[in-house]
């Protein structure tokens, strides 16, 4: 059987900071397995991020540091690999979209020259052919006024049209791995549905892996097959996307389940969130010896404080970090 294209195991990533040393992840292992949608949700500052810029070896300078762990690339351990090597991975075999277009996009260079470039730089097209690919991916991906578009810059597109762009530069090398950090958190409803159900179509076209980023269940639930939970840098639940809306076992995931949006909007038409989880993600440089969750926990008893619990498989892909599968009594 081929390797899954993305392995991390034991992903640990360090802040070194003047005021401390902090841990964005800690000891995170998932696996994208080929063609499949992995799910990894989690609240704002829990290390989502952080876990998809360590793939491509593109943790902020100078405080972050990989200190434990690998991350697998069909195979390929991407934390030794040549930076040349990585370099030609990076935006051909495994490409990113990112929340914000105009943080990847060129603000100096036209659509048409972002979309062509990859084109020239990694497959070795000439500027004509590239630019012709460059157009025929812009009307795959329903740019409007595709052809005038290619001599526009950014900031002359909305929203929704520079995610088209985004995510035509994601495709045009047909990459085997997409990894979307909050793709559509930005847009409002009726564009987040439709970007997110061009990926759907992109990923069964070209068979590709996608590392789904969200805080957003309902997006998850819309997308995946797999979810992993992260909470401070650490997995808290895995499961098959149906068993995890229907049993979810971690307080954590019943927290974030109360509080997908259900239809609400607000007055831009962004959905409202209903219930928050009560209390604050602790600073990465806060240590705790017990449960990372034990201070928000509505379930948390004395061993939840005092010792760390770890990852454990209740059935099949199904796997929780909480104490209370020890002592299942104390469920609320
Ligand atoms: N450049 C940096 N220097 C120091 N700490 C950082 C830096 N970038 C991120 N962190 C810390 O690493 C932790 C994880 O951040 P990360 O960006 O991965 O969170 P996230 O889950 O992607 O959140 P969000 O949903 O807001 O995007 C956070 O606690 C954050 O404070
Ligand atoms: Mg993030």
């Amino acid at each position: 059987m081929n390797a899954p294209v993305l392995e991390i195991d034991d992903l640990t990533v360090d802040f070194h900071m003047p005021e401390g040393v902090g841990c964005a992840v800690d000891h995170l292992s998932l696996t994208v397995e080929n063609g499949e949608t992995i799910g990894l949700v989690g609240e704002s500052g829990c290390g989502k991020s952080m876990t998809a810029l360590s793939i491509l070896g593109l943790i902020p300078q100078p405080f972050g540091k990989v200190r434990f762990g690998s991350i697998r690339y069909a195979g390929e351990n991407l934390l030794t690999a040549h930076s040349e090597r990585l370099r030609r991975i990076r935006g051909s075999e495994i490409a990113m979209i990112f929340q914000e277009p105009m943080t990847s996009l060129n603000p100096v260079l036209t659509i048409g020259r972002q979309v062509a470039e990859p084109l020239m730089e990694h497959k070795g097209l000439n500027k004509t052919d590239a630019y012709a690919e460059a157009l025929a991916w812009l009307e795959h991906v329903k740019l409007p006024a595709a052809r005038e578009q290619l001599s526009q810059y950014p900031h002359q597109l909305s929203g929704g049209m520079r995610q088209r762009v985004m995510i035509a530069m994601a495709m045009v090398c047909r990459p085997r791995l997409l990894i979307a950090d909050e793709p559509t958190t930005a847009l409002d409803v009726t564009i987040q549905s439709q970007i997110l159900s061009l990926m759907m179509g992109l990923k069964e076209e070209l068979g590709m892996g996608i590392l789904l980023i969200t805080h957003d269940l309902g997006v998850v639930a819309q997308m995946a097959r797999r979810v992993v939970v992260m909470y401070a840098g650490q997995v808290m639940e895995e499961a098959d996307v149906e068993i995890l809306f229907e049993q979810p076992f971690h307080p954590y995931t019943q927290g974030l389940m109360q509080s997908i949006p259900r239809g609400l909007k607000d007055d831009r038409g962004r959905k409202i969130r209903l219930n928050e989880i009560p209390g604050n993600v602790l600073p990465i440089t806060e240590k705790v010896g017990g449960c990372k969750f034990s201070t928000r926990c509505p379930s948390v008893f004395e061993t939840c404080i005092n010792h760390h619990p770890s990852l454990k498989t209740i059935s099949g892909g199904h796997r929780v970090r909480c104490w209370l599968l020890d002592d299942p009594d104390r469920r609320r």
